[in-house]
C-alpha cells in the first residue's frame, strides 16, 4: 500500500490525535494558568515522557542528547540513511499550542501510519530542547548542538537567576561532555520540518499548505542605558538622567525605522527597568532588539542605524548606553530538491502549493548547515502566534499528514532510484 492512500477517516482521526496531543504538551507548563516551557525545564521532562509514550508502541528507541534534545530512532530495513522530521518543544511565555510543538507531534502520528513498514531509510524524530531563546536570550541552542556549534561561549551564557546553559544541562541530568555525541550522524540524507506559518500569509490566500523557499534572517540585542536613580518627587526634570524615558524614546525610533524600510521588523519585547519602583527614576534600562529581514545587508545596517540612534539619545540625555550581539543569524534559504519533492507532495495531497519566505526563524535554518532541508507551513488561522489563541484548522493537519505520507513514499521512491542509478 501506498503510505497516502491512507483512509481519509484514518487521516481524520489522526489529524483529531495531533491537535488533541498538542493541546495535552501546552499544559505541560511552568506557569498553572498559561503555557511556558524554557530550556530543559521541569515540565519539559514531563513533555519527554508523553511523546515516549506514543512512540514505544511502535517500537521506536527513544533517548534524550546531552543538549536535551529528544531523539528517537525509526530503523530501516538494514544500513541506509536517515531522514529527520522534527521541530522545537520549547515555548514563549504565554503560549499557543502549537509553535513546535506541532511538528514533533505531526512527526509521531507519521511513524504511527508506517507502524513496522520498513522503507529505504530511517526516520529520526527529533523534539529539540530550545530554539525561541527565551530563557537565555540566545535560541537554537538544541538544533545548534546537531550541527556542531553548542560551543563554550553559549555554554557559558546565563540566564536571569545566574545559571549557566551548561549548569542548566546537569541539573536536568545530563552531561555536558557529551555534546559532541549529538551532533546528527553523517548518513543524514535530509531535514524536515513540519510548523505553522505563524503569520497572515495562507489565512489571507485561503490555502492550508506553502513550501517554505527560505527563513528571513534575524539579529538579536541586549541594549541597556544607564542613568542615575533620583528621588522622584524631589528632582527637577531638567536634573535627571532618566535610563527609562532614554529608553522609551529609542523605542520610538525603532518602530519609525522598521515603518520606514521595505520588509524590515525590529521588535522591543522585553524591557526591564531598575529598580522598579515608582517613586524613583529608573537607573538603568535593559532591552532586547530583535530586527529580521530577508536580506541580510538590510537587516544589518538597520542594526547599525538603530544601535547609533541609542547612542545619541544617550549623549543628549547625559545617559551612558551599552549593547551586546546575542546573535546574527543570516537568512537561510532551503534546499531546493526536498523543497520540490514538498511542493509536489502538496501538489498530490490536491492542495495548490505556496511557495513563500518564513519571517518566523526555524530550526531548519540552523540544520541546513548540516543537511539539506525543508519546511512545510500549515495555515495560522487569522495569522495569530506566540498567543494563547493561535490555532491550526483540523482540514489542514490532515492535508499536512497526508503530504508527509506522500512526501515519505516519493522520497523513498527517489532514494531507491538514485540506488538503482548508484
Ligand atoms: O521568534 C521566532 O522567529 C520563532 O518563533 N522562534
Ligand atoms: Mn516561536
Ligand atoms: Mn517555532
Amino acid at each position: 500500500m501506498r503510505l497516502e492512500q491512507v483512509h481519509k477517516n484514518e487521516a481524520t482521526d489522526l489529524a483529531e490525535e495531533v491537535m488533541a496531543r498538542c493541546r495535552k504538551l501546552a499544559s505541560l507548563s511552568e506557569d498553572p494558568n498559561a503555557t511556558r516551557r524554557t530550556f530543559l525545564s521541569p515540565p519539559m521532562r514531563d513533555v519527554h515522557r508523553e511523546i515516549t509514550g506514543w512512540l514505544q508502541p511502535l517500537g521506536v528507541e527513544v533517548r534524550l542528547d546531552a543538549a536535551g534534545n529528544l531523539r528517537a530512532e525509526y530503523p530501516a530495513d538494514g544500513i541506509a540513511p536517515t531522514l529527520l522530521i522534527g521541530s522545537h518543544l520549547d515555548t514563549v511565555p504565554n503560549a499557543g499550542a502549537y509553535d513546535g510543538i506541532l511538528g514533533v507531534v505531526l512527526g509521531v502520528a507519521l511513524l504511527q501510519v508506517l507502524s513496522g513498514r520498513r522503507l529505504p531509510y530511517a526516520i529520526e524524530l527529533v523534539g529539540f530542547s530550545e530554539e525561541e531563546g527565551v530563557r537565555f536570550g540566545t535560541p537554537f541552542i538544541g538544533s545548534r548542538a546537531l550541527v556542531g556549534r553548542l560551543d563554550e561561549d553559549l555554554l557559558n551564557v546565563q540566564d536571569s537567576h545566574g545559571v549557566s546553559v551548561r549548569k542548566a544541562i546537569t541539573d536536568f541530568r545530563l552531561n555536558p561532555a557529551d555534546i559532541g555525541r549529538a551532533c546528527v550522524s553523517d548518513n543524514a540524507f535530509g531535514y524536515l520540518e513540519f510548523h505553522i506559518e505563524q503569520g497572515p500569509v495562507l489565512d489571507n490566500l485561503g490555502l492550508p499548505l506553502a513550501v517554505v523557499e527560505a527563513v528571513a534572517g534575524q539579529s538579536r540585542l541586549e541594549v541597556t542605558f544607564v542613568g542615575r536613580a533620583n528621588h522622584a518627587g524631589t528632582t527637577p526634570m531638567d536634573l535627571r538622567f532618566d535610563a527609562l524615558a532614554g529608553a522609551a524614546e529609542w523605542i520610538t525610533n525603532v518602530e519609525r525605522e522598521a515603518n520606514a524600510v521595505s520588509g524590515l521588523v525590529a521588535t522591543v519585547g522585553s524591557v526591564k527597568a531598575s529598580p522598579g519602583a515608582a517613586n524613583v527614576i529608573a537607573a538603568e534600562t535593559r532591552l532586547s532588539l530583535d530586527v529580521r529581514h530577508r536580506e541580510d545587508s538590510v537587516r544589518t545596517q538597520a542594526v547599525q542605524k538603530l544601535i547609533h540612534r541609542a547612542e545619541q539619545i544617550a549623549q543628549r540625555r547625559g545617559l551612558s548606553m551599552r549593547s551586546s550581539a546575542r546573535m546574527s543569524q543570516p537568512t537561510v534559504a532551503m534546499d531546493s530538491f526536498l523543497s520540490g519533492q514538498v511542493e509536489e507532495a502538496i501538489r498530490r495531497t490536491g492542495c495548490e502549493p505556496h511557495r513563500m519566505v518564513s519571517g518566523a526563524g526555524h530550526d531548519a535554518m540552523i540544520m541546513a548547515e548540516r543537511i539539506p532541508s525543508a519546511m512545510v507551513f500549515l495555515r495560522t488561522p487569522g495569522g495569530i502566534s506566540h498567543h494563547p489563541e493561535e490555532s491550526v484548522r483540523l482540514e489542514d493537519v490532515e492535508k499536512a499528514i497526508r503530504c508527509g505520507l506522500q512526501l515519505l513514499d516519493q522520497l523513498a521512491a527517489a532514494l531507491q532510484k538514485r540506488t538503482t542509478l548508484a
